[in-house]
């Protein structure tokens, strides 16, 4: 579980998977995300498996969502904004002839 260590300068609501999201100005879409309880961002192209944000510095893609309609943009990269639509890329059969 993931708690802030400081208090928010202001919120926004972005929408997760059409739920509304209370998050603190200047957030990451993945923080954000973490914060509300959401661990799996999207899932393995390969296995189908859940995937969850790992370093939060653009470097592991494992935070890959989509943003107003936008696919595979990096949450942890990507500010939070009043009114954000974000949908979790949750695949639900792996890739064919991934041989998992
Ligand atoms: S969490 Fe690693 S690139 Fe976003």
């Amino acid at each position: 579980m993931f708690r802030r260590l400081r208090a928010a300068g202001g919120e926004v609501t972005i929408h997760v998977d059409g739920k509304p999201v209370r998050a603190a100005a200047g957030d990451s879409v993945a923080a954000a995300m973490l914060a509300a309880g959401f661990t799996a961002l999207h899932s393995s192209a390969v296995s189908a498996s859940p995937r969850a944000p790992h370093c939060m510095i653009g470097n592991c893609f494992e935070c890959l969502v989509e943003i107003d309609g936008l696919p595979d943009r990096q949450a942890c990269l990507t500010t939070v904004a009043e009114g954000m639509q974000v949908r979790r890329q949750m695949d639900e059969a792996p890739m064919e002839g991934a041989g998992v």
